[in-house]
């Protein structure tokens, strides 16, 4: 058995789960160049939330992050997290959008692209596959980890190899909710290992404090790669920490020979930073010990707080219990989805509505319609002719798979965006983000020319160039 190897989360999920992504680039920049030489297989870098951030709160091009960590890390693989085809927004997008976006990802400088379907419906995986493969990254399919009746380690291998024959480069089980455990685990990683020739990698919460013991497990079981953060944003609901982690691994065969001196400096200067945010509030204890009723709820973290404050706003936090039994409920009843973005989103929205409304299903969002319909793609097992009946009324549900069914769209986007494009990438990130994104030119081109934009009224609206 070979050394297992590291991927490094505190540019992406380490701060994503601790400190809502908001770290800006300018916190990361004096420390790339250490962490590229820390022996860290992987840097995960970017992401969803991390694009998100960038646009709506940190008047950041996401797209320039991407080529400054490019600039200084020179050696370490950088990764990132995407959606299949909702790329990193929360829609299906069209598959001509999907390739240029992933052209524009690896052209930019990704590596490896992590890649992952809320439903765990390889269909949706397809066409980033195709375009991973096309522009020359390391195609990495993510399974999206959930527990329930219909879910066993037959049914997560099989997918597996079903992905690899796809094309995967490698398989990475994806416990956002941090439900893995040491054991199960060990038996889980046997069998994908039995199965597949390619790299597993485990990615998981440490938020039951269960992290760290199962990640060890999954080394012992033959795991090729871990995820970890460096410890100032590690446990809690982040990863467990890298540098315990590396220790413990230390002179034996699994040894990830990290340089613990860049360890160190890594962590020398992050903790400040954690000092700060939990200064402003912004890293809450929360998030920071050790939370077991996630093994209960079966909920990712930020869930439950999405549900707290939904039920504020219908002056209705008594009935929390209650939505928390009713979850499982809904999510039985639309085929036991994993909960992540964005059916935990549908599913937590709907067990809400049931709840406050007193009667199942006589209220519905659009998404969970959606959904029932089958176009988000198919659930682990069909959803009854009853629900459907219920949700969607009459007509067919979509069996295809769903992206077929969308036309192209990047030229329309081109055209309903040409006055603020400044690079190409821009239309992706006006695709994907539309209002975050115009917010975002408009600043950036006051910037340049020195005008609040705000000012100018708005229907006859002339732009100094
Ligand atoms: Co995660």
């Amino acid at each position: 058995m070979a050394k297992v190897k590291i991927t490094e989360t505190v540019l992406r999920d380490g701060q994503q789960s601790l400190i809502a992504t908001r770290m800006s680039t300018q916190d990361m920049i004096p420390i790339l160049e250490t962490m590229d030489q820390a022996g860290y297989h992987a840097i995960e870098m970017w992401g969803g939330a991390t694009f998100d951030s960038c646009l709506r709160f940190l008047d950041e091009d996401p797209w320039e992050r991407l080529r400054t960590i490019r600039k200084h890390v020179k050696n370490t693989k950088l990764q990132m997290l995407l959606r299949g085809q909702n790329l990193l927004g929360y829609k299906h997008y069209a598959d001509d959008v999907v390739d240029e976006f992933v052209n524009k990802a690896v052209g930019n400088g990704i590596d490896i692209i992590r890649t992952f379907d809320a439903l765990n419906d390889p269909r949706n995986l397809e066409a980033s596959f195709k375009a991973i493969k096309k522009y020359g990254a390391h195609a990495q399919a993510a399974i999206s980890y959930t527990v329930s009746p219909v879910h066993t380690d037959e049914t997560f291998v099989k997918l597996a190899k079903e992905m690899v024959q796809m094309g995967a480069d490698s398989i990475c089980i994806k416990d956002m909710s941090g439900l893995l455990n040491p054991y199960g685990t060990f038996l889980l990683v046997k069998a994908l290992k039995e199965a597949v020739r390619v790299p597993i990698e485990i990615h998981t919460h440490a938020t039951s404090g269960l992290g760290a013991m199962t990640l060890l497990k999954a080394i012992e079981a033959g795991a090729d790669i871990v995820d970890t953060a460096i410890s100032p944003f590690a446990e809690g609901t982040s990863q467990p920490a890298t540098e315990p982690l590396a220790f413990a691994l230390k002179g034996t065969k699994w040894d990830p020979k990290l340089d613990m001196d860049k360890l160190n400096e890594i962590a020398d200067h992050f903790r400040p930073l954690r000092e700060k945010c939990i200064e402003s509030g912004l890293l809450s204890t929360k998030v920071m010990g050790v939370d077991i009723n996630t093994l209960k709820y079966q909920v990712p973290g930020g869930m439950l707080s999405n549900l707290v404050s939904q039920l504020k706003q219908q002056n209705a936090l008594d009935k929390f219990e209650e939505v928390l039994k009713e979850v499982p409920r809904v999510r039985e009843d639309m085929g036991f989805p994993p909960l992540v973005t964005p059916s935990s989103q549908i599913v937590g929205t709907q067990a809400v509505l049931n709840v406050v409304l007193g009667e199942r299903y006589k209220m519905c969002t659009s998404e969970l319609k959606q959904l029932v319909k089958g176009m988000y793609g198919r659930t682990a097992v069909p959803i009854s002719e009853e629900i459907y009946k219920k949700v969607v009324g009459a007509g067919e549900p979509v069996t295809c798979r769903p992206a077929d069914l969308i036309d192209p769209e990047l030229e329309n986007i081109k055209k309903d965006y040409a006055e603020w494009v400044q690079q190409d990438e821009d239309v992706l990130t006006a695709a994907m983000f539309p209002k975050q994104a115009v917010d975002f030119f408009k600043s950036r081109r006051e910037k340049e020319c020195g005008i609040d934009l705000n000012l100018v009224d708005q229907e006859n609206m002339v732009y100094p160039v």
